[in-house]
Parts: C-alpha cells; sequence; structure tokens
C-alpha cells in the first residue's frame, strides 16, 4: 500500500459564505471516492440543483447526491442529531440513497442547551444595535448567528469537560454522568440570567434522548482518521467541503463577526484527521460580487438599488435562514488575503451572470483607513468598519450568459472583469459559473 501524496482537494469559501461552494461540490464529486466535512455544522447552507430539482444540504456532504461516493461528516463537525435525520428523512423520501453517510466517532454534539445558550447571547448582545444591520461598530454587538448553537457548542469543545461527543452517545453511563453535571452547570447560568421562565435542563430525559439518538446513529459512526487514512492508502481520491468561509474563520475572519470554527481550509487538518501535505488543490469560491448574513463589517456594501437589484437577480435570501443576504461590490482586498489565507491554488467565480444588466462593475483594490491608505485586508473587524473602499470601475455587460460554456463567448467585459480578479489575486480563474445547474459551468482549460 503506498500513500498517494498530494492527491486531496479542497473546495473552500473565500467570502463570507453562500459562495456556492454546494454547487461546486457537487460538479466535483462524482470523481472522488469521499467528500467530507471538517467544519461548521447546521449553520451551512448548501444548494444544489441537479437537472431542475434543487436540494439545501445543510450537516449533509453536498457529495450525497452522488451514487457511490462516501459522505464523510468529519469529527471538525458539530452534529445536532436531530437536525441531522430530519435532513437524512428529506434526502429519503427524495430518492437520495443515504446509505454512504458517516459520522465520525469525535464529533461533537449540538444539544439543546447550545441553542438555548445561543439564542440568549444573541438577545443580550443586540441591546445596541439591530440584527442585520451594517456596519455594525464596537464588539459587544449581536453577531447575528444563525441560531443553530453553533459557538456555545464548540466552546464546550474548548471547555472539554462540559462537551458531549458523538461516541458518547454509545456510552449511557458516561453520557449520564457528564449530563448530569453539565446540566447543573447550565441550569446555574440560565437561572441567574433568566431566573423567571426557565425550564430546566433535565438530564435524565436528555440521557434517554440522545442515547436513543445514539442507537440510531450507531451504523454511520466511525473512526473517520482512519477510514480517510486506509481510503488514500487504497488510492482513493477525496474531497473537502468547505462550510461557511474564510472570511468567516474564528481565527482570521472579521472577528468577532465570524463563525466559531476554522472555516478557511485551515481547518481541514484539524478538522479530518488528515495531514494538510495531502492536499494539492485548494480551489477558491468567489461570488462575482460579495454578500454577507448577519452582522460585522462589509466594506463594499451597496444601501441603493444597484444592491437590490443584485439581490433579487441573485436571489440572495439564506438557504439556512432565509434572511435577505447583505450585498456589496466585489471586494479584491479581501479576495486576495482569504486566498493567501486558504491558499487557494485556483479561483473559481460563481454567479457571473447575476452581474449582467450592470453599465459598470465596481471593485475594491484598497481601503481608505482612519490609519491611511492600504491595499492590505484589515482583520480587526472594528478598524474595517471605519475603512471605506477605494473603487477601480470597469465596463459592465447586459448579455444574458446563462447558456455560454466556453470563456471565449463570453462577452469582452465579463472577460476583462475575469482576467482583472486573477491579475490582481495572483491566481488563476479555473471555473466559472453562470447558473445554478451543473451544466452552466465554464471549465477553463
Ligand atoms: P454555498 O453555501 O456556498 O453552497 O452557497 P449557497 O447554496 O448558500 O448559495 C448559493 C446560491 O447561488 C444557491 O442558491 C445556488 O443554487 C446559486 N448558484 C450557484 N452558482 C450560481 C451561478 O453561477 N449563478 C446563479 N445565478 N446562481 C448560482
Ligand atoms: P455556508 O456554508 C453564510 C454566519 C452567520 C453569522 C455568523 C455566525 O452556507 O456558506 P453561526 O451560526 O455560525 O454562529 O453564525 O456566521 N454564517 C454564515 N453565513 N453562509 C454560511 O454557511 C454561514 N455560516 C455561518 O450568518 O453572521
Ligand atoms: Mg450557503
Amino acid at each position: 500500500m503506498t500513500l498517494e501524496s498530494n492527491s486531496a482537494t479542497a473546495v473552500v469559501g473565500l467570502q463570507w459564505g453562500d459562495e456556492g461552494k454546494g454547487k461546486l461540490v457537487d460538479l466535483l464529486a462524482g470523481r472522488f471516492d469521499a467528500v467530507v466535512r471538517y467544519n461548521g455544522g447546521a449553520n451551512a447552507g448548501h444548494s444544489v440543483v441537479v437537472a431542475g430539482e434543487r436540494y439545501a444540504l445543510h450537516l449533509v456532504p453536498s457529495g450525497i447526491l452522488s451514487p457511490g461516493v462516501k459522505a464523510v461528516i468529519g469529527n471538525g463537525v458539530v452534529i445536532d442529531p436531530q437536525r441531522l435525520f430530519e435532513e437524512i428523512a428529506t434526502l429519503s423520501e427524495r430518492g437520495v440513497d443515504t446509505s454512504q453517510l458517516v459520522v465520525s466517532d469525535r464529533a461533537h454534539v449540538v444539544m439543546p442547551y447550545h441553542k438555548a445558550e445561543d439564542a440568549l447571547r444573541e438577545e443580550l448582545l443586540s441591546g445596541s444595535v439591530r440584527e442585520g444591520q451594517s456596519q455594525s461598530k464596537g464588539v459587544i454587538n449581536a453577531i447575528g448567528t444563525t441560531k443553530r448553537g453553533i459557538g456555545p457548542a464548540y466552546a464546550d469543545k474548548v471547555q472539554r469537560a462540559t462537551a458531549v461527543r458523538v461516541g458518547d452517545l454509545l456510552q449511557p453511563e458516561v453520557l449520564r454522568e457528564k449530563l448530569e453535571m453539565i446540566c447543573s452547570l447550565k441550569n446555574g447560568i440560565f437561572s441567574a440570567l433568566r431566573p423567571e421562565g426557565h425550564e430546566p435542563f433535565d438530564a435524565y430525559a436528555l440521557t434517554q434522548q440522545y442515547s436513543e439518538l445514539g442507537q440510531k446513529l450507531s451504523p454511520m459512526i466511525q473512526d473517520t482518521a482512519y477510514l480517510l487514512d486506509d481510503l488514500r492508502r487504497a488510492g482513493g481520491e477525496i474531497l473537502f467541503e468547505g462550510a461557511n468561509a474564510t472570511m468567516l474563520d474564528v481565527d482570521h475572519g472579521t472577528y468577532p463577526y465570524v463563525t466559531s470554527s476554522n472555516a478557511s481550509a485551515l481547518g481541514i487538518g484539524p478538522g479530518s484527521g488528515v495531514p494538510p501535505q495531502s492536499i494539492g488543490r485548494i480551489i477558491g469560491v468567489v461570488k462575482a460580487y460579495c454578500t454577507r448574513v448577519g452582522g460585522g463589517p462589509m466594506p463594499t456594501e451597496l444601501f441603493d438599488a444597484t444592491g437590490d437589484a443584485i439581490r433579487e437577480r441573485g436571489r440572495e435570501y439564506g438557504t439556512t435562514t432565509g434572511r435577505p443576504r447583505r450585498v456589496g461590490w466585489l471586494d479584491l482586498v479581501a479576495l486576495k488575503y482569504a486566498a493567501m489565507i486558504s491558499g487557494a491554488t485556483e479561483l473559481c467565480i460563481t454567479l457571473l451572470d447575476v452581474l449582467a444588466g450592470e453599465s459598470e462593475l465596481k471593485l475594491a483594490t484598497g481601503y481608505e483607513s482612519p490609519n491611511g491608505k492600504t491595499s492590505r485586508f484589515i482583520a480587526d473587524a472594528c478598524t474595517l468598519s471605519e475603512a471605506t473602499p477605494i473603487y477601480e470601475t470597469m465596463p459592465g455587460f447586459s448579455q444574458d450568459i446563462t447558456g455560454v460554456r466556453t470563456f471565449d463567448e463570453l462577452p469582452a467585459q465579463a472577460q476583462a472583469y475575469v482576467e482583472r480578479i486573477e491579475e490582481f489575486v495572483g491566481v488563476r480563474v479555473g471555473i466559472i459559473s453562470v447558473g445554478p445547474d451543473r451544466e452552466q459551468t465554464i471549465i477553463r482549460s
């Protein structure tokens, strides 16, 4: 058995999420033996359109739609078992074979108190800013989370003693002991912060409920680090499916307006157990403009009719929460930074078709900030919220490009726009998406 290094591929978002990762993963998945989620949880919403049928995937890797491909939920994911079973049921009802789904025994479990904590924390923080309000300044505003319990579940993972892993669900005694201690802690916190109206978490009931969920999950549970190593040693090829995105990475994104995992490509190693040198191709997915959901700075945000028109044409409403997405011009400064952090070897530009009809296209190539002019990204949310973009303007295009399948067929203005992006970022654009369907894709030779 030889271990072919460098053979794994990763698909990772380079903005604030919803770049079209699901579409790209689905397009590529059939060539791989396994598609692996390594971070996030049900905060992700990956839409895939196959033969006109739209699927929304949250916890299940998008590779599930490719028959015979293993769909692996790695140890870095936080799993809400109830949501997972709902998703499996929806897929099964639509005729999707879910027998290839595997779940890591070391993934952490999102429990009901995590969702309650997420909601409570957001409520406590929301005094100073309306949810979804743009350009939130300071560090004490609501984050605008998906309220899926993601932050509290990752916080407990790092706290260690207050965490439940998937493997614990198969050991009722261990689970009971943990939950007794956890529930007494959580009940103490909730009754202090919400003296009236707090229904205590019951360790006994939760042990029963989650042991049952564990039994249901048990056929899917494996040590996925060994599973992936065995697969690689047998010559198998792995595709990593990033959730959320680089600018939402807990270490390198617009902290604190981020998610709670390493959502850049840097999270692959810890979130899957597959070593970094095994990844030879990292495809950074980028929308032809910017969107963001929830709070936090977004220097190129549009508040005018252009922003509204792009939102409507791009159907920019969240796959997970249905919230309208904030829309702005493409921020090349942020993109170049994200490509650097995620080590993108190639770019995939998506939703280029949505820009059709704009007479001019703007690209941010620098910022004017209180500390002066810069062409470097400002990863501090407070300072970034004070920065204004320096724009370069390019001519737009009016033609419908959803039927275009080669680069040369694109209008000259669209070609120039793509070429300017690759020149600024210094990474080649290998794939261009011009519609949600698998076929609506240009692969550049
Ligand atoms: P993800 O979270 O990165 O997988 O992205 P989402 O699925 O949340 O959001 C992307 C949306 O854009 C979905 O509704 C896709 O069906 C759609 N989409 C993907 N690529 C394209 C494209 O090239 N053009 C258009 N018009 N829509 C696209
Ligand atoms: P996909 O995989 C867009 C955002 C939330 C919020 C912040 C923190 O579909 O691209 P969380 O619930 O994770 O604590 O929320 O991160 N966010 C996303 N925005 N797409 C996503 O995933 C996101 N995952 C998290 O809106 O601002
Ligand atoms: Mg999404």
